[in-house]
């Protein structure tokens, strides 16, 4: 169902209020030819309302013959700031970007943040956006399972479907997503809600058991059988399983990439108002699926690169997959245990 301009300029407020938006400051919203018009209305009437200098960037799409789906996250690599100064120089200049088009995994964004412009993306549809919008709660509590990352050396995660899988830490920083960006050069994801980092480079070693009705993004779809990825050094060697292991293997043999089969981020998920069930009650179009990546006890890991890290790998292809009903160990500790969080 719909939210009105009213409901969503009030969310844009609070987002705009927690990233300390203050009158003045410059924000540039940046669109592109998915961008949801309702999405970009309010933000243009909530970033005027607190006081601030606003520009609209709207660039042409890329890569869209090269993906085998519309998901903006599908395909990486180049953006529409590739090759382009004039762009990055009017992003760089402003104080917030707005991301309405998904700069995500792009040098470019890396050079933008490191002047100390933030970026906020917000790609999901207006009524998610309003149901997942973020609060000071969210924050504090995606902060203290990153601390928690932050000084453990090894994540293992196990099922009762079968997954057996330990992971080096310590290599990569600990990334917190909690919906805002509250200080200079920080990137984040409104709607989010989890915390993850990347395996030590060649560092994850077991088996991933890929259970009936978990989820596959970009595919959008519950598996309706077990799929089991072998991990061996740092990347996935085999995919097996039926029907969905195929569609698995066939998606990602198109890149013809061997780095698309590396073992990418790895973390939980932490918004309890975002739903495991809600990915089956929306067109694939018409969500990226962040209540997948968030619901609250999920174990989330990724296959593709690690560049958002700082690692070199840069692959085009990206899988990202929310596993229930897991138990998350760091350095022998449970922090999820069965797919219910244990908050400290
Ligand atoms: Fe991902």
């Amino acid at each position: 169902m719909p939210v009105s301009n009213y409901q969503l300029v009030t969310a844009w407020k609070q987002v705009l209020t927690l990233s300390k938006l203050e009158p003045g400051q410059t924000v540039t919203i940046l669109t592109g030819a998915a961008t949801h018009p309702q999405t970009l209305e309010c933000a243009l009437i909530a970033t005027q309302e607190m006081g601030a200098i606003v520009n609209r960037l709207d660039l042409p799409p890329v890569n869209g013959e090269k993906a085998h789906s519309r998901d903006s996250l599908a395909y990486l690599g180049t953006t529409p700031l590739t090759g382009n100064p004039a762009a990055i120089a009017a992003l760089t200049a402003s104080d917030l970007v707005l991301d309405l088009m998904t700069l995500l995994f792009s040098p470019e964004q890396h050079a933008i943040l490191s002047t100390g412009t933030k970026i906020l993306l917000a790609v999901e549809p207006p009524e998610v956006l309003v149901r997942l919008v973020p609060t000071e709660a969210d924050r504090t509590r995606v902060k203290t399972a990153a601390a928690r990352i932050d000084k453990s050396r090894e994540m293992h995660i196990t099922s009762a479907a079968g997954t057996d899988l330990r992971c080096k830490l310590g290599e990569f920083p600990v990334i917190s997503e909690y919906g805002f960006v509250d200080e200079p050069g920080r990137w984040d994801h409104w709607p989010s809600g989890f915390a993850l980092t990347f395996p030590d480079e060649g560092g994850s070693n077991g088996s991933i058991v890929i259970d009936k009705g978990d989820i596959l993004l970009p595919q959008k779809r519950y598996c309706s059988e077990r799929i089991v990825l072998t991990v061996e050094n740092g990347y996935a060697t085999k995919i097996e399983g039926g029907i969905d292991a195929e569609l698995l293997n066939d998606y990602m043999a198109a890149f013809n990439d061997p780095e698309s089969f590396a073992i990418s981020h790895i973390g939980w998920g932490l918004q309890s108002r975002a739903r495991w069930s809600t990915l089956g009650l929306y067109d694939r179009e018409a969500t990226i699926g962040m209540d997948a990546r968030a619901f609250e006890g999920n174990f989330l890991f990724s296959l593709g690169p690690n560049n958002e890290a700082g690692g070199s790998r840069t692959t085009t292809c990206h899988i990202d997959i929310p596993l229930r009903k897991c138990t998350v160990r760091l350095d022998g500790e449970d922090v999820v245990r069965e797919g219910k969080v244990l908050d400290q």
